[in-house]
């Protein structure tokens, strides 16, 4: 597919089809000399091979949603502190879908949630370089005018499936660029580790399942706890009935919803 180009002030490449924006970005990234401007990002109208987390596929109806991969440098930050990236992203879109209903949250770590609804995913592709982190490929799907859902994955949602409205993917394509760039633009001016705590606490307020007891599962079975923390590396903290916590990486632990 031959690309177009978007009037952006981010550099933006439409294609028609691809199988999945990440593996396009990545392979750019990977054969051009110079290599593509920060916030370079790749849109399409349709995958055919959509990645998603743990090795799953993204599916989504043609021309109906948001699907696109953007690409960051941060050799500024280091690999221990990776996961502000994951929450900034996570903030820009939960922010951006804030400008269009009321009740979305974060899912930890970065699935974007209405009520107990999945309305988007998150797939962040790092490539550390030494002690920093050299290429951050930010690869998003969200669930715009799509009304109907044939694929396995459990409980999606739209925005249009929400609202009863369409809305311009590409509107809210710009929408999030513009505000991961400003937190990204702090990120690489403001104190450090000032900013990494302001992330983290907007992050901890936008979390979905923030109060209350709730079902989770990890290895040993299926347990009530409420969330007490997120560790700076991401790692989630619950506090079981018997006030013990329990600490997990991504994958370790599910939510029982
Ligand atoms: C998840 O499993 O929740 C993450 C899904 C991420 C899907 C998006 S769609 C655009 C980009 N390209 C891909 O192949 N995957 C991400």
């Amino acid at each position: 597919m031959r690309p177009n180009f978007t009037n952006s002030p981010f550099p933006i490449i439409m294609l028609e089809e691809t199988d999945s924006t990440n593996r396009y970005l990545t392979d750019l990234c990977n054969t051009s000399q110079p290599a593509p401007a920060e916030f370079t990002t790749i849109a399409t109208r349709f995958q055919t091979s959509g990645k998603g987390q743990r090795g799953n596929s993204w599916e989504s109806e043609a021309g109906s949603n948001l699907l696109f991969s953007t690409v960051l440098y941060p050799h500024f930050l280091a690999v221990q502190r990776q996961f502000v990236l994951s929450q900034m992203v996570s903030l820009a879109v939960k922010e951006e879908l804030d400008t269009y209903t009321d009740e979305i949250s974060i899912k930890w770590p970065n699935d974007i949630y209405w009520k107990g609804k999945k309305i988007s995913g998150i797939l962040i592709e790092n490539v550390l370089q030494g002690i920093s982190i050299g290429q951050c490929i930010i690869g998003i799907g969200i669930n715009i005018n799509q009304v109907v859902f044939h694929s396995p994955a459990p409980n999606p949602v739209s925005l249009k499936q929400i609202t009863g409205c369409d809305y311009h993917p590409l509107e809210i394509l710009q929408g999030f660029l513009q505000r991961l760039n400003t937190y990204y633009q702090h990120l690489q001016t403001a104190t450090d580790e000032h900013f990494q705590m302001c992330i983290a606490d907007r992050y901890q307020k936008a979390l979905f399942r923030r109060e209350g007891f709730h079902a989770y599962a990890d290895a040993h079975g299926t347990f009530m706890a409420r969330l007490a923390d997120i560790e700076p590396d991401g790692r989630l903290v619950l506090e079981d009935e018997q006030g013990c916590l329990r600490k997990y990486l991504f994958k370790e632990v599910q939510y029982v919803l």
